[in-house]
């Protein structure tokens, strides 16, 4: 029905007919035309299901669309998944489809439209953010969505990737569909502090970040250990620390929750029969860097 709409003008036609490769050439057009920083081409249905279902949104998620056309993104996340959520679009056209879309599915009470600029438009309460826009417009977007989002928040984007931030996942359903996974910033210096049946002791962790990929390594007694399959996944972070014939002696498995300036979770040491489980708590040093 969807595309019904999208084909009931010429306009609508043009628009039906753009594959990826034309909707990059059709820009210059459409500005010129509308002013807006993407035109309008809608997701089809199939690539709507797969990026809802990449970023595994459920009843608990709030969805925000930025450029949102008819609404469908945002309709079917709430219709399908039983989420709530908010389109935004630049276009008045657009909004009116998009209302009357939603009362059509029955799901007016759990959407919301609003005409505004997407780089302005507040995106914090998101847990979910769907895009199909252009490349340069995703990077454009980019500090802001590393900045205002709460880590853990996935993105998904129909088409387009971020250049060096790289997706958490990639599907191809006839159409490319990336995710990503909002990261913690965990760059800098941590105190660490670990219960250890022989006492208390405490370390320096010393992260360095690039978006989701995190290395770094831990100093004590005088020894510098490497963190191993270290992973970052929104506010999660993981690392092993191998001390074979240290003090330890033993490889320590780190899992963890980033809070602002405090990370805190459980270490495995050793494994099988001999594992034991203890707590750690790691605080932010002063002159830790920001990502
Ligand atoms: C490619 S369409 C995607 C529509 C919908 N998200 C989908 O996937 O079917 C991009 C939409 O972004 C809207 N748009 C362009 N520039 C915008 C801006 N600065 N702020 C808000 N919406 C904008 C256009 O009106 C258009 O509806």
């Amino acid at each position: 029905m969807m595309a019904d709409v999208a084909r009931q003008t010429p306009v609508g036609v043009l628009r039906a007919a753009l594959c990826s490769t034309v909707f990059l050439l059709a820009i210059p057009a459409a500005q010129a035309q509308f002013s807006y920083d993407v035109p309008y081409v809608p997701t089809p249905p199939v690539v709507v299901e797969e990026m809802l279902r990449l970023a595994e949104v459920t009843a608990e998620d709030f969805v925000i669309d930025l450029g949102s056309g008819d609404g469908r993104v945002v309709i079917a996340a709430v219709s399908k998944f039983g989420a709530r959520g908010i389109g935004v679009d630049l276009d008045p056209d657009r909004i009116l489809e998009s209302d009357y879309n939603a009362s059509v599915a029955g799901v007016s009470d759990r959407v919301a439209f609003h005409r505004a600029d997407l780089f302005k438009f507040e995106i914090h309460r998101a847990s979910v953010i769907t895009m199909y826009l252009l490349p340069s417009v995703n990077i454009r977007l980019r500090p802001r969505l590393l900045s205002e989002l709460k880590p853990g928040t996935r993105i998904v984007s129909h088409d387009f990737d971020m250049e060096d931030w790289k997706p958490d996942a990639k599907s191809t359903v006839r159409k490319n569909v990336f995710l990503w996974i909002v990261p913690a910033r965990v760059e800098g210096r941590w105190r660490l502090n670990l219960d250890l049946p022989n006492g208390a002791r405490s370390y320096d962790i010393e992260i360095k970040q690039k978006f989701q990929e995190i290395d770094g390594l831990l100093r004590y007694d005088g020894k510098v250990a490497g963190l191993w399959n270290a992973s970052l996944r929104g506010d999660r972070v993981r690392f092993t620390v191998v001390d074979d014939g240290g003090p330890l002696d033993s490889n320590l498995y780190f899992d963890g929750r980033v809070e602002e300036d405090v990370i805190a979770g459980v270490v495995l040491r050793g494994v099988g029969a001999e594992q034991k489980k203890i707590n750690w708590r790691a605080t932010r040093m002063a002159g830790g860097t920001a990502q």
